[in-house]
């Protein structure tokens, strides 16, 4: 993996996903072929899930051939300053075709469009088209204007967006687990994050679409939901006209209006067979209720992905991430209490300015405390216009910010091993989700901790959920021998 790093949060796996749009959604008027690329987090797979259907609406069609596309879009990420890089690579390439292919449009959305507005068309002379986050429904008009010899863009940022009516078309799924968006935006200003400058004010999508887009997964035969928000646990959403257009954080207990914990439930109640995931939880919100509905319902997954972003208060401070070491080990404490056996990730940047060598040294003891099962970890690129390009120097050398990094994998690379040696021995259940990349007779699924695991093809299909003792291990993958296919 580039960097050596690994991130999924709302995550930068450097994994490039192409499209192909639903044919029976087309109207036979019109014959242009769209293809996407999405890069970085889930929200950006599950915002192109969005724009298919915005396009397929309008009579184009989806591929996964980019030399047979008529309009090109790159789905886009600004988190570190790598992730642009890989599209500004990318769209250098796309130069060549578009010099061969006449008439090839090239779009930019999401979130380096979002930050660089008309400098892309002017620094990325390719770029006909360039659409912020909130900006999809004008896609169709955007192209028509292109279509007509102009460039096109489109960054207005909204407060209410939420493409809550618009169905998915899940052109890259597995058929077997899928995305919902339940929120967009952020707005918690983490002093190293550019989020809320590309993504926009924090807004909660109607419960009830959620729940229907749900329903609708179960009927199409999928089994399992994440559900997606920068911050889920500040999920707020409300019926009740008084409250509409308040802060309804500060509604928290006021009646009619749901919250994370709620919407939680309920999605859980759609079907007892389908798995339920979020991501993210931001340690200052997540609180025990959310916790208390994971330990009632059995189809919710036992996984929390809880960013620490480091291990030093005076770190997290200078971050202004609104909460202490303290603050995090005892909602640690709070997640092992009521499932002991709950699988914990997190995000981690080494590196961040001003860290010393001794704040350094408590990230990796409270990884020590923690011992996670998975961890994302990075080594802290500063982005233009955040709190911390502001207020702080990006001190630290690359040299040694990337040893810090190299200490944190190291020790991430143990603790993962430790955590599926304990699996050994255990009867898990297992979602099978894909034929495994090095033989087509393993299939692989991933455990209700979403730990990878790789089982014998046998007569087990993608899509059964199976009982499996866990046999072995390497610090990425489990594997194991097939009890008995179940009901969830
Ligand atoms: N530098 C390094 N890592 C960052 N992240 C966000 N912004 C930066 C940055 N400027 C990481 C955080 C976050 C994850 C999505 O990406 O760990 O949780
Ligand atoms: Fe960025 Fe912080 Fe919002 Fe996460 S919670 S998206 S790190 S600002």
């Amino acid at each position: 993996m580039s960097e050596q790093i690994y991130h999924s949060d709302l995550l930068e796996n450097d994994v490039i996903i192409s499209s192909k749009g639903r044919e029976t959604d087309i109207p036979a008027s019109n014959t242009k072929k769209y293809y996407i690329e999405s890069y970085g987090c889930q929200m950006n797979v599950s915002d192109s899930e969005i724009v298919a259907a915005v396009l397929n609406q309008s009579g184009f069609q989806g591929t996964d051939n980019e030399k047979e596309a008529d309009l090109i879009f790159l789905n886009t990420c600004s988190i570190r300053d790598k992730a642009e890089q890989t599209v500004r690579n990318r769209l250098t390439q796309l130069n060549h075709l578009k010099k061969i292919k006449k008439g090839l449009v090239v779009g930019v959305l999401g979130c380096m469009a979002e930050r660089l507005k008309s400098k892309l068309i002017d620094e990325e002379k390719l770029v006909d088209l360039v659409a912020g986050p909130d900006t999809y429904r004008d896609l169709p008009r955007m192209i028509s204007d292109v279509d007509g010899g102009q460039k096109a863009v489109n960054v207005l940022l909204s407060r209410e967006e939420t493409y809550a009516d618009i169905a998915p078309v899940r052109y890259s799924s597995n058929g077997v687990t899928g995305y919902i968006s339940i929120m967009r935006g952020c707005d918690n200003m983490c002093a190293f994050c550019v989020v809320p400058f590309t993504r926009g004010r924090e807004r909660s999508r109607p419960a009830d679409t959620i729940v229907h887009e749900a329903k609708e997964m179960v009927a199409q035969g999928y089994k399992e939901v994440t559900l997606l928000g920068q911050n889920v646990d500040s999920y707020r959403w409300t019926e009740n006209e008084k409250l509409k257009g308040k802060n309804l954080v500060d509604a928290k207990y006021e009646e009619g209006v749901i919250n994370f914990s709620q919407l939680l439930e309920m999605v859980a109640k759609v079907s007892p067979s389908l798995r339920v995931r979020f991501s993210t939880s931001h340690p200052k919100d997540m609180s025990d209720d959310v916790l208390e509905v994971m330990g009632r319902y059995a189809n919710i997954c036992n996984y929390i992905h809880l960013p620490v972003q480091s291990g030093s208060s005076s770190v997290l401070d200078r971050m202004n991430r609104t909460y202490s070491r303290e603050w995090y080990l005892n909602r640690i404490a709070a997640i092992r209490k009521h499932m002991p056996n709950c699988a914990i990730s997190s995000d981690i940047i080494a590196g961040f300015c001003g860290e010393t060598e001794a704040e350094h040294q408590e990230t990796l003891s409270l990884m020590d405390e923690v011992v996670y099962d998975l961890n994302y970890m990075f080594f802290y690129s500063e982005r233009p216009g955040t709190l911390a390009a502001k207020k702080f120097k990006d001190d630290i050398p690359e040299d040694v910010k990337k040893r810090r990094l190299e200490e944190i994998i190291a020790k991430q690379n143990q603790h993962a091993l430790q955590r599926h040696k304990e699996q050994i021995g255990t009867k898990q259940i297992v979602l099978l989700e894909y034929t495994a990349r090095r033989s087509d007779q393993q299939l692989v699924g991933r455990t209700d901790g979403n730990k990878k695991v790789v089982i014998t093809k046998d007569r087990w299909n993608i899509g059964d959920y199976v009982e499996v003792e866990i046999a072995d291990c390497t610090q990425v993958t489990l594997f194991g021998n097939v009890i008995r296919k179940i009901d969830l």
